[in-house]
């Protein structure tokens, strides 16, 4: 029997999606498929363990349907089965790197990441996150200029000499060049964990570098850019210097740290979804929308700069733009409050070296893959700056705003 009340939220919700314009960077619409295998009667099987070595019976399929996830997930990112091995299991991007943690190293061994407020994510190290309480942690930045700086990196790496260094953002505009991370981690004996959740649709597509040549463990979240349902996946390099070093056998202890270590059953209707959407990474249409990505994420920047808006970094390589707002009589909560009433769904964000509180930072980022699913291209991207601009700037109505926002969602079902 259907329940009314949660059935309404439901409808109010798909609502909200077709009239908005969703500039979240982390966030993606997803197929039709992907839904109907997240929605399955998967979610009714319980599988603890990995294919042909589980604690239930009844799970042959489960095993088929998990292994053609492990083989498309190599598949998407161009690797070999020999020397790159694959977790499907993890639950999200969260407990995908705590995994990696527990795998990799003890409690009180240190890590080494982006700090929150330059750009990088709760689980890199942050102190009110488990990664920066039961590890210690030392947390890199970004220059004024809002760029990394690797000779800085490097210089921190040689003094603190942390056993993980992670390389991967949630608020960095630019390329990330995982070489220059590879050198550094080799050079003070760390293994580079590469956190892609951001950019791995980007890195499918081929049109953000790979991490794969360079990195010890790659983890990455299914939900963003690769959009897929919310999950998550960690590679390990068989082939890893630094894990046959303290002769540890990488694969194996990421899958025991995953399961038995931090889960229980997987969310099979997930690793389904996750089939699914690495089934559609494969397409040559995925590539395309990989590449209007970033053509609408410049498209963007290059407006907004002409409407006299301050970026960080002053672009955007990717899928994603962060506005330093600081000079502006507004910040980055009341932007984003400004802008919802508008119809257009922002976040509110930090900017590295910000005068505010997290909480109500100087800064909002924006991103193009809903947009760009959607089948938006530079015409709508030049538009939304323009509305961007009359909310923020030009103090127009946003309720005179949400009728051309509306306008426009109408024209791109989802
Ligand atoms: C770089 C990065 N890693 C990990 C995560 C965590 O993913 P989840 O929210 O699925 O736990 C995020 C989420 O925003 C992220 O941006």
């Amino acid at each position: 029997m259907k329940d009314k009340i949660l059935e309404n939220l439901i409808e109010k919700e798909v609502k909200r999606q077709k009239e908005t314009i969703n500039l979240i960077a982390s966030e993606n619409f997803v197929s039709k498929d992907v839904l109907e295998a997240l929605g399955s009667v998967l979610t009714n099987k319980y599988s603890e363990g990995y294919p042909e070595k589980r604690y239930y019976a009844g799970n042959e399929i489960i095993d088929q349907i998990e292994m053609l996830a492990q083989e498309r997930a190599l598949k998407a990112f161009k690797l070999k089965a020999k020397n790159w091995s694959v977790n499907v299991q993890p639950y999200s991007g969260s407990p995908a790197n705590m995994a990696v943690y527990y795998a990799l190293l003890k409690p009180g061994e240190k890590i080494m990441g982006m700090g929150l407020p330059f750009g990088g994510h709760l689980t890199h190290g942050w102190k009110v996150n488990f990664s920066g309480r039961f590890y210690k942690t030392i947390q890199y930045g970004v220059q004024k200029n809002g760029y990394l700086d690797y000779g800085e990196i490097r210089k921190l790496a040689k003094k603190e000499r942390p056993k993980i260094i992670v390389a991967g953002a949630t608020a960095y505009s630019r390329i990330i060049d995982f070489k220059k991370f590879s050198a550094i981690a080799k050079e003070v004996n760390a293994y580079l964990m590469v956190d892609m959740a951001h950019i791995a649709g980007l890195v499918a597509a081929g049109v953000h570098p790979s991490p794969f040549p360079y990195a010890d463990v790659v983890t990455t979240t299914t939900h963003k850019t690769l959009r897929g349902p919310r999950g998550a996946m960690i590679f390990s390099n068989r082939e890893s210097r630094i894990a046959k070093h303290y002769k540890i056998d990488i694969t194996s202890a990421i899958d025991k740290a995953v399961f038995p270590g931090l889960q229980g059953g997987p969310h099979n209707n997930q690793t389904a979804a996750i089939a699914q959407c690495l089934f559609e990474a494969s397409q040559p249409s995925f590539k395309k929308y990989a590449e209007q990505i970033v053509k609408n994420a410049k498209t963007l920047a290059k407006k907004l700069r002409e409407y006299d808006f301050q970026l960080i970094s002053d672009g955007t390589d990717n899928h994603l733009i962060l506005i330093n707002l600081a000079d502006l009589d507004v910040s980055g909560r009341q932007a984003q409050s400004q802008l919802e009433k508008a119809g257009i769904v922002v976040n509110k964000n930090t900017v590295p070296y910000d005068n505010r509180s997290p909480f109500d930072p100087s800064g909002i980022r924006l991103g193009t893959p809903v947009i760009t699913s959607r089948g938006m291209k530079e015409k709508e991207v030049e538009k939304i700056a323009e509305l961007i601009y009359r909310v923020l700037i030009k103090k127009e109505n946003p309720t005179i705003i949400n009728r051309e926002v509306k306008k426009i969602c109408n024209k791109f079902p989802i």
